[in-house]
């Protein structure tokens, strides 16, 4: 088939190189000059495990472009940014924007996917611009860093669609993953991409709420969170408690959906709370370390890890930032190192952090170490080699993710 993506961020990317391995020709539009100029070189302009390698293997059907004239095919995706506005609501302007200008160019019967996470209702109000294409919403559940992996082994693919024919060409365009659609209508199928993800996020506030709770009461929440989540009901994924999520999806999306409630009368308290919780998890974070130095003054600290989350350089609402601009509030020094989002941090905090080349480098004559993203690569460091480089052996592990049983003081969360 002949699939256009327009918006080739990390999601419009990784469906259109995913989509050119089942075969589809692809042609992945985006606004954004250099951004086309470096997908053109072969080279992916987000770090994304698989992506690279993806692109080079289906080189031959994939194109690249600005220009959206290119981007008239049978089937368009929409994988358009929809950041959230001052007021906490979605921003649909860029899907408005190039849907009005898709409808002056568009000259037969096309297939608008839309797979943006937009307020529901949105597709619906999206028909007003076409007489002959049909709108299907197509949200997706990629985690970055993972979403080379998640698309390509889908628990399940939601797709709201109003007709047969929408449904027939959805079907060809999953073509290796016809058993894993599952088709609505198109408001639910947005109602789908808000729940799972406000779900998953206030699983993970959650079970911080218990870690803490498991300080105060002498419980462990290794052991709590292997029994609650062996309960099938419960299941395991998403109850890692640590400094809580940021990121660009549930920040984002919690914030839309509470507005979603408003507009409709109704209180989201839960989502709400899930909130409160997150943001919360930072300062609890930071005032165990306050409490172990009482004055911070003077300290230096080597912060490992500034992404959101491993495997990805994405620092958008990382804990990281709230929890590096309280230290340095409180005129700690900070030595920072990140193995991919080490540039996009730059951008953050200037010449306010000193950046490291590695995490050797990072822990050098430091007064404690703090891990902020549980990256393989400090999951994996060399402790001894640690504890003969520090200046005081104290970790504040705000991932729970690695294992110390002598030499150092360790903190975690909702451990004792
Ligand atoms: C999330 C969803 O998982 C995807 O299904 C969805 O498609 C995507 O948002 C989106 O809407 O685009 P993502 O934000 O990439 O994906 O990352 P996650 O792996 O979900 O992690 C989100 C945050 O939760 C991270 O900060 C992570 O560190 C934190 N987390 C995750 C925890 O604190 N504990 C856990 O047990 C799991």
């Amino acid at each position: 088939m002949n699939i256009s993506v327009i918006g080739s961020g990390y999601v419009g990317l990784v469906t259109g190189v995913c989509l050119a391995d089942f075969g589809h020709h692809i042609t992945l539009m985006d606004v954004d000059k250099e951004k086309i100029e470096k997908l053109k070189k072969g080279l992916s302009p987000i770090y994304e495990p698989g992506l690279e390698e993806l692109m080079k293997k289906n080189k031959n059907i994939i194109e690249y472009t600005t220009s959206l004239n290119d981007a008239i095919k049978d089937v368009i995706f929409l994988c358009l940014p929809t950041p959230t506005k001052d007021n906490g609501e979605a921003d649909t302007s860029y899907i408005f924007e190039v849907s009005e200008k898709l409808s002056k160019i568009i000259k037969d019967d096309v297939l608008i996917v839309v797979k943006s996470t937009v307020p529901v209702g949105t597709c619906k109000q999206l028909k007003g611009f076409f007489d002959k294409a049909d709108i299907v919403s197509n949200p997706e559940f990629l985690r970055e860093g993972n979403a080379i992996y998640d698309f390509m082994n889908p628990d399940r693919i939601v797709i709201g669609v109003e007709n047969e024919r929408s449904r027939k060409i959805m079907e060809k365009v999953y073509i290796k993953q016809k058993d894993k659609i599952i088709f609505m209508d198109l408001n639910s199928a947005e109602m789908t991409k808000y729940a799972s993800n406000a779900f998953l996020a206030l699983k993970i506030s959650f079970i911080n709420e218990v870690a803490q709770l498991c300080e105060k009461t002498g419980a462990n929440i290794n052991y709590v969170k292997k029994g609650v989540g062996s309960d099938k009901r419960i299941g395991e994924h998403f109850l890692s408690a640590g400094i809580g999520w940021g990121g660009s999806c549930f920040p984002k999306d919690t914030s839309a959906l509470i507005k979603i409630g408003e507009k409709h009368g109704l209180d989201m308290k839960i989502i709400k709370a899930a909130r409160k919780v997150n943001y919360n998890q930072r300062s609890f974070f930071v005032n165990k370390i306050l409490n172990h130095y009482k004055d911070l003054n003077g300290k230096t600290l080597a912060v490992l890890g500034l992404a959101f989350k491993p495997n990805t350089d994405d620092m958008r609402d990382a804990p990281s930032i709230d929890i590096i601009r309280k230290l340095l509030k409180y005129n700690a020094k900070i030595n920072a190192y990140d193995p991919a989002a080490i540039n996009n941090a730059k951008k953050i905090f200037g010449d306010k952090v000193c950046f490291k080349e590695s995490v050797y480098d990072a822990v050098k004559d430091v007064d404690g170490v703090i891990i902020l993203t549980e990256w393989d690569e400090f999951v994996n460091m060399d402790l001894e080699k640690v504890k003969n480089l520090v200046k005081n052996r104290v970790i504040f592990d705000g991932r729970n993710c690695i294992k110390i049983e002598k030499d150092f003081i360790y903190y975690g969360i909702g451990l004792n």
